[in-house]
């Protein structure tokens, strides 16, 4: 079903970030969850990240399977090192493992190779990322979009942090969300396709909007290491000309009414940030 042929070898291997974009669109929406300069901007960075990962033991991590899936694990088999996914919805991971089995399988081999797939919440201590530590893994690139509150990015990062090395880069989808612990968003599209009446979370509800995401993942990371740094990726380059937003406007549109996206600091829904130095 994803095995469409999309060009020779030499082909696949000279452009390898167009050959993704083309995989990626044959995606169903609901496993296409990021634009197409954000999934390119990944690509990028998981090329470069990949290529300092040289050491034993390093590994890529991704909270919430999808499209960023087949960017993450191109990558971490062309340097040969393994991708931990983490993803509470069985159903999602199993359609991406047929996308990365059928349309990266003759160049990659088989997901079941370098894809670690968790079905489990990512925070948690004995399944969560923070249980990776034990293993001895460095991670030189981790990639955030799971449950886009900041009490559970919080989690995911204090989990994180004893695996990040220098160099490392900690990027995130939808930053510049403002949830604190329930995306409102969420509840509030589900609510609607139940008919029921909207929270206000603007009104009385004030509780569940805090700081932008982007802005307090930089402060953790600033407390926590002796340097970090901001990336100009690619998608704050070319937000602003995405075909992913036009090709979903109405959509987009109805998701912003609701809360599950913002216009606001557009060029922050995705951000990375580099460990310069770690003490
Ligand atoms: C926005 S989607 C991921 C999109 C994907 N990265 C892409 O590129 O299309 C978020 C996913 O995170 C999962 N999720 C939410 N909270 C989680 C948690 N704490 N641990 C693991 N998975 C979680 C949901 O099941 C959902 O599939």
């Amino acid at each position: 079903m994803y095995d469409f042929s999309l060009g020779t070898k030499e082909q696949v291997f000279s452009n390898e970030i167009e050959f993704l974009i083309a995989v990626k669109r044959m995606l169903p929406r609901y496993l296409n969850s990021i634009p197409d300069n954000e999934f390119t901007a990944i690509c990028m960075l998981a090329d470069e990240q990949g290529r300092l990962a040289e050491i034993k033991n390093a590994v890529f991590i991704e909270t919430g399977v999808g499209a960023s899936t087949i960017a993450l694990y191109w990558y971490a088999c062309k340097y040969e090192i393994d991708l931990y996914s983490w993803d509470i919805s069985s159903a999602k991971a199993a359609v991406i493992r047929q996308v990365l089995s059928e349309a990266l399988g003759q160049y990659c081999g088989l997901p079941q190779e370098r894809w670690k797939y968790i079905s489990w919440d990512s925070t948690s201590p004995y399944l969560g990322i923070q249980a990776l530590k034990d293993s001895g893994f460095t991670c030189y690139l981790s990639f955030h979009d799971s449950d886009h509150t900041w009490v559970n990015i919080e989690k995911e990062l204090q989990g994180l942090a004893p695996m990040l090395v220098k160099n490392s880069v900690v990027a995130l989808d939808d930053a510049n969300l403002h949830w604190t612990s329930v995306n409102m968003g969420l509840v509030n599209t589900f609510r609607k396709k139940l008919g029921w009446p909207i929270i206000d979370v603007d009104g009385e509800m004030q509780e569940f909007k805090g700081e932008i995401h982007w802005k307090l993942v930089k402060q953790f990371l600033e407390n926590r290491f002796k340097k970090i740094e901001g990336i100009e990726d690619y998608f704050k380059r070319n937000f602003q000309n995405d075909p992913y937003f036009v090709y979903f406007n109405t959509e987009f549109i109805e998701k912003v009414s609701l809360g599950t996206e913002q216009t606001e600091q557009l060029q922050h829904r995705f951000d990375a940030f580099r460990i310069i130095d770690l003490d």
